[in-house]
């Protein structure tokens, strides 16, 4: 039997519908917005993970050292034998988890919207680990999943702080799909970026290098090449802003002037005023307090949270109830 399967169950043309609407909808609304999912074409993955070997850039170094710290842990708490991982990308960090769960592990079942992604990581982790089975789903993971008959306990993770880029609202609707992949005694490992003071949140989100400014204009050439748009990412301006009161960064892009930007894929021309601000994702930071209450409203149980050793990211493990 082959170790490696891989399972789409989004159509071929999902992804460019989805576009089409949000660019619709966020462009002809106010205040404008755009969904941050679609920064990640290849451009922007790459620019991402430049961003994640920025000195200002602390999440992804954080998390890395709580996982290299806890996977024994996680392990022994867990007793995996399948490890879901939602987003896995290029599952850099996962291979330490995957590491210690073996041999009980069984099954790593990556999911992601990127099937190059997929199978770029499933290459690597099957070479060095025979008897693994990789069964990647090529999905979005913010839906209802149908996972994989492979054997339980099941340890769901989703890493990197991506959960933050959910809205409230959001994140109690994918809280609640979650549990809904589980049975009693079944895990979730949840990495969270943490609140701390605004001056090193700003600087994560607009370092001195302008790599997350180009990150963020990146959008704007994605819709140009998808929906025919004449977007100048020069027209506009890189904004981080961090909103105290709702404890999250937003990321905006400042029209530098007045302009006009046809969509014709779209029959659609959208006028920004001089100044105007659109909004183009919510990092949110979380306290442990408020990640232990969304859980359980999602009938999931907080059972450890770890730290880095400076407080800057949080990875929770809670137990299905
Ligand atoms: C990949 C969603 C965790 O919100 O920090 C990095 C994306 N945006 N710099 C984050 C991001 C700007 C990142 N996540």
């Amino acid at each position: 039997m082959s170790p490696f399967l891989l399972t789409r169950t989004l159509p071929e043309d999902a992804v460019g519908a989805e576009l089409r609407a949000d660019v619709l909808h966020g462009l002809t609304r106010t205040p404008k917005e755009l969904p941050p999912k679609w920064f990640y074409d290849e451009r922007g993955s790459e620019l991402f993970e430049e961003i994640t070997r920025l000195p200002e850039y602390y999440p992804t170094r954080a998390e890395r050292e709580i996982i290299i710290a806890r996977a024994p842990l996680v392990a022994a708490a867990t007793g995996a034998r399948t490890l879901v991982e939602l987003g896995s990308g290029s599952s850099e960090k996962t291979r330490f988890l995957i590491d210690a769960l073996l041999p009980e592990l069984d099954s790593y079942v990556p999911v992601d919207v990127s099937e190059s992604a997929l199978r770029g990581a499933a290459e690597v982790l099957i070479a060095d680990r025979p008897g693994l089975h990789v069964h990647a789903l090529v999905a979005d993971f913010t839906r209802g999943l149908v996972l994989p008959g492979t054997p339980g306990p099941r340890l769901v993770a989703f890493l990197g702080g991506t959960i933050g880029n959910l809205l409230p609202q959001e994140r109690a609707a994918f809280l609640g799909s979650v549990r809904a992949m589980l049975t009693p005694g079944d895990s979730l490992l949840l990495g969270t970026d943490l609140v701390k003071d605004e001056e090193t949140l700003v600087a994560a989100y607009d370092d001195a290098a302008g790599v997350t400014a180009a990150f963020n204009k990146n959008v704007l050439s994605v819709i140009d090449r998808e929906l025919g748009a004449d977007f100048d990412p020069d027209d506009f301006a890189h904004v981080a802003v961090w909103d105290a009161e709702r404890e999250w960064i937003e990321m905006r892009l400042r029209a530098r002037a007045e302009v006009t930007v046809k969509i014709p894929e779209l029959d659609l021309a959208v006028q920004f005023a001089a100044g105007e601000e659109m909004r183009t994702e919510v990092s949110a930071k979380f306290r442990q307090d408020g990640v232990r209450a969304e859980l359980a409203a999602a009938q999931l149980e907080l059972t450890h949270w770890w730290t880095d050793t400076a407080g800057r990211f949080a990875l929770s493990l809670a137990t299905a109830r």
